[in-house]
């Protein structure tokens, strides 16, 4: 018997050790491990409503539906949620469509990568109504093949992403909960002319860099650092790990064929600002994904300070502060029977 209709709600996270190129693309198995923490305050919510199979001629009928943000989605965006459907089906032994419908509390113009709290929230809340109880770590496995960093904002707090030998051990798990460490994101939003390239396509070009492999070579240590670092509370420890590792993702994007610039002038500006402010005595340091924008870790007390200079930095937009996050759970507060509430909907 289905459960027919779950909603479940996800946070996005932040690496401080980057996922970037693949052994597989399609089983998304990463070249490297990976160590994040989760963004509390941001999340995606998403409602899986399994439908019963309609026999019928008309195809689009019986294909499964997307909106994100009220907006009706089709073409990649629809097939790739399809094909990630597809295998829930396949583990519930399951023929029905599916109705999707997501909402993100942050702005998509943020360029926050949606798509790991995205798959995080859609694989649970699919698991969920198809009647699948899942380990922590299975759900995590099928995350991953939705977007490899959606596997890392199933469990909650600090997560480490076992690069893993194949499919059934490539999974994370949280090396410590959100209240381990009282840090703080304070995301710096800056103006981004033109679209940078997706991750997606990032990743297959990962290995046409020289420095791809050196900076593979190197990730077990860099791991173990930030491992150490977090388990120790030593932000000077995670600064120096976490600066060095974006820094060799983004030297691999730059120097990759084609080669990929996601900076900004803003975004360097900032990440000399911040190494100016932590010479000075204030715990931050940055990290930076496939866009312009710099993530700005600091110690919680001093969120508001960090958020306050970054906003007085040239060429940032706004600056969203984010906690360390919980793991993906269903959403209570919004039974499925409901309609996605749109009022109250940024109060936790
Ligand atoms: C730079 O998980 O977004 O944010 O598996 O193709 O969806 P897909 O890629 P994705 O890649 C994340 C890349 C990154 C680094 C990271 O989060 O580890």
């Amino acid at each position: 018997m289905l459960t027919h209709s779950t909603t479940a709600l996800a946070h996005p996270n932040i690496a401080f050790i980057k996922y970037w190129g693949n052994r597989d693309d399609r089983l998304r198995l990463p070249s490297n491990g990976s160590i994040s923490m989760n963004l509390g305050g941001l999340f995606t919510r998403t409602r899986v409503t399994w439908a019963e199979l309609r026999v019928t001629s008309n195809e689009s009928q019986e294909q499964d539906s997307l909106v994100i943000n009220n907006k009706p989605i089709t073409g990649v965006g629809l097939s790739r949620v399809s094909t990630f459907l597809d295998e829930v089906r396949r583990m519930a032994g399951i023929k029905s469509r599916a109705e999707v419908v997501s909402e993100n509390n942050f702005p998509s113009s943020a360029g926050i990568a949606s798509s790991a709290s995205a798959f995080a929230a859609l694989a649970l809340a699919a698991c969920t109504a198809a009647g699948l109880e899942l380990s922590q770590a299975e759900l995590s496995r099928l995350a991953r093949r939705g977007s490899g960093s959606a596997c890392r904002s199933i469990p909650g707090g600090f997560v480490e992403w076992q690069a893993g030998t194949g499919d059934a051990d490539s999974f994370a798990f949280s090396i410590a909960p959100p209240e381990h460490w009282p840090l703080a994101d304070c995301i710096a939003l800056v103006s981004a002319e033109h679209k940078p390239t997706g991750s997606t396509e990032g990743h297959a070009l990962a290995a046409t860099s020289p420095l791809q492999t050196a900076r593979v070579a190197d990730a077990p240590r860099r791991l173990d650092l930030c491992r150490r670092a977090i388990l120790n509370r030593d932000f000077e420890a995670l600064a120096e790990i976490a600066e060095l590792d974006s820094n060799l993702m983004h030297a691999v994007m730059m120097t990759s064929n084609p080669p990929l610039f996601y900076w900004q002038p803003a975004t360097l500006t900032i990440m000399q600002a911040v190494r100016e402010w932590r010479a000075s005595g204030l715990p931050v340091c940055y990290t930076i994904d496939a866009g312009p924008n710099v993530h700005v870790i600091t110690e919680a007390a001093e969120a508001e300070r960090v958020a306050d200079l970054l906003a007085n930095m040239p060429g940032v937009q706004k600056v969203l502060p984010a906690q360390v996050g919980g793991p993906v759970r269903c959403d209570s507060l919004h039974p499925p029977s409901r309609p996605l509430a749109k009022k109250g909907y940024n109060q936790r």
